[in-house]
C-alpha cells in the first residue's frame, strides 16, 4: 500500500523535535484509548473499525440502490447538513469532473438542507422543475431543522410532479434505526432506508451510508474508498503506520507553542470541500472548554492572491498543513508561442502541474522563512482509495489530538446554543419559557 507521508521538518524553525517527542507518550496513550475504547466519548468510536468491518453485503446493497436511483433520476438531491453533508460533498468534488461533479455512470448529485437560504431553495426548485429527480434525505437525529425544511419542500414538489407512488420510489432516507421524526416519516411512507450506526457521530459518518450512497449515485467506487480507509485503519491500529500519530503530536506541540490557527492548504481545486469536511471534523471535535486550534482552510494558488499576504506577514499564530498530491489525473503542457508576447516561453513544454508544484515549493519555503510552520501531507493521487486513506488518517489523528488536548473529541454540546435561541424565536412548542426570556432581551 502506498502510504500517506507526513513531513513535519517544516515546523522545526518554530518548535524542536524534542517538543514533538515530548507528546509522543500522550499520543500513543490517546491512540490506545481509541483502540480500547477507554477515553472520553467512547460511545462514539464506531468509526475506528467501521471500514474494516463494513460487510460486502452492505456495499452491494448501496451500489444496487444507487444504480436504481440512476435509472429513475437524472438528478439526485442529497439533503443533509454538517456531518450528514460534508463528507459526500468532499468526496464527490474531489473525484468528479470539475465542471460536472459526476462521472462514469453517475448522475448529478446536488445538495440541499445545508443552509436555510430561501433563494438557494427557490432556485433549486426552479432547476429541478420538470427534471427526473430523486432525493436522499440524511439526518442522524432525524430532527434537524435545515434538512427538514428542504425535505418538506422537495418532497412536496416531487409528489406534485410525479405522484406519491413514484416519489416514494425515488426517495431514500438515511437516519437512526428507531428515533427521530425522519424515521417516523420514512416508516410511514415506506421509503427505502439505511441506518446510521448509533456509535458513529455525524462528522465521522462519511463511510456509512450517509456518505456512501450519494457518492455511489454520483458514480464513484465506494468499495475502493472503504478499502482505502480499512487499510489505513488496520495499519494505524497495528502500529505499522504512525502518520496519524505524527500529525497529531506535531500540531499539539505547535498549539502549545502559541500557534492557535491551523490552515489546511490544497493546491488542487478539487480538494476545496475536503478542507470544509476537515474544518468540521477538527472544529467540532476540538473547540471546547475554551481550548482548541481554530481550523481554517485555503485553496492555493487562488488564495495566495487574497490570503497570502496575511499568511506571510500577519500575526504569527498560525501554522499550515499542506495536502500535496503527487500526480494529477490529466497531463497538460504549456504550448510554445512564436511571438512570446506574454513572456511565457521560459516554461513552454512544461506540465501545468510542474508550475503548480514550484508554486507549492516556493510558498512552503517563503512561509517557513516567514515563521509559518509547515506540515506536508502527501498522497500519490486523488483516487477513491487514497481519499479513503486520508479520511481515516484525519479521523484517527483528530481522535488522538482531542485526547492530547484533554477534551472529549466526540461530543458537540456547543452547537445546541443557536438552536435553542432559534426555536425560542420561532416559538416552537415546548420552548415557551425560552421564547419569553429571549423576547425580553430584544
Ligand atoms: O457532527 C455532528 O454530529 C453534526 O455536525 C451533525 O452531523 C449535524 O448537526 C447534522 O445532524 P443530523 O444528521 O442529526 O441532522
Amino acid at each position: 500500500m502506498e502510504q500517506i507521508q507526513v513531513d513535519n521538518k517544516g515546523v522545526l524553525g518554530s518548535i524542536s523535535l524534542a517538543d514533538i517527542a515530548a507528546l509522543d507518550a500522550a499520543g500513543k496513550d490517546s491512540l490506545k484509548k481509541l483502540i480500547d475504547g477507554t477515553g472520553a466519548g467512547n460511545d462514539f468510536l464506531g468509526w475506528v473499525r467501521l471500514a474494516q468491518e463494513t460487510p460486502a453485503s452492505l456495499l452491494d446493497d448501496i451500489n444496487a440502490t444507487a444504480a436504481g436511483m440512476r435509472e429513475l433520476c437524472d438528478v439526485v438531491v442529497a439533503i443533509g447538513i454538517g456531518g450528514s453533508y460534508l463528507g459526500a460533498k468532499a468526496v464527490i468534488e474531489a473525484l468528479g469532473n470539475s465542471f460536472a461533479a459526476y462521472r462514469n455512470e453517475g448522475v448529478q448529485v446536488l445538495f440541499a438542507g445545508q443552509n436555510i437560504g430561501e433563494d438557494y431553495l427557490a432556485e433549486l426548485q426552479d432547476y429541478l422543475a420538470g427534471k427526473r429527480f430523486g432525493i436522499i434525505v440524511i439526518s442522524k437525529s432525524g430532527t434537524t431543522t435545515e434538512p427538514a425544511i428542504a425535505f418538506r419542500l422537495l418532497k412536496e414538489q416531487l409528489e406534485r410532479e410525479v405522484g406519491r407512488d413514484e416519489a416514494r420510489k425515488r426517495i431514500v432516507a438515511i437516519t437512526d434505526e428507531k428515533r427521530g421524526a425522519l424515521r417516523t416519516l420514512a416508516n410511514s411512507e415506506g421509503y427505502k432506508t439505511y441506518i446510521i450506526p448509533d456509535n458513529v457521530g455525524g462528522r465521522f459518518s462519511v463511510l456509512t451510508p450517509v456518505g456512501l450512497l450519494p457518492i455511489a449515485v454520483a458514480g464513484f467506487d465506494i468499495n475502493a474508498l472503504v478499502d482505502g480507509a480499512a487499510k489505513m485503519g488496520e495499519a494505524t491500529i497495528n502500529g505499522t503506520d504512525t502518520s496519524a500519530l505524527t500529525y497529531a503530536t506535531t500540531r499539539n506541540a505547535l498549539y502549545r507553542a502559541g500557534k492557535k490557527i491551523e490552515i489546511l492548504v490544497n493546491y488542487s481545486p478539487k480538494l476545496h470541500f475536503f478542507g470544509e469536511w476537515w474544518k468540521q471534523l477538527y472544529g467540532e471535535s476540538e473547540g471546547k472548554d475554551h481550548k482548541g486550534i481554530f481550523p481554517a482552510a485555503v485553496d492555493n494558488t487562488t488564495d495566495l492572491h487574497s490570503m497570502g499576504q496575511w499568511i506571510q506577514e500577519g500575526e504569527r499564530i498560525i501554522f499550515e498543513t499542506v495536502i500535496s498530491v503527487e500526480k494529477t489525473e490529466h497531463e497538460l503542457r504549456i504550448p510554445s508561442d512564436e511571438s512570446n508576447l506574454d513572456g511565457l516561453n521560459y516554461i513552454a513544454g512544461k506540465r501545468v502541474d510542474e508550475v503548480n508544484k514550484m508554486a507549492e515549493l516556493g510558498t512552503r519555503i517563503a512561509h517557513i522563512d516567514g515563521e509559518v510552520p509547515n506540515i506536508r501531507i502527501s498522497i500519490p493521487a486523488i483516487t477513491p482509495f487514497t481519499l479513503g486513506q486520508l479520511i481515516y488518517f484525519f479521523e484517527a489523528a483528530c481522535g488522538i489530538s482531542g485526547h492530547i488536548l484533554g477534551v472529549n473529541p466526540f461530543n458537540q454540546p456547543g452547537v445546541e446554543a443557536y438552536k435553542k435561541n432559534m426555536f425560542a424565536l420561532l416559538e416552537k412548542p415546548g420552548y415557551e419559557k425560552e421564547t419569553e426570556a429571549i423576547k425580553a432581551r430584544l
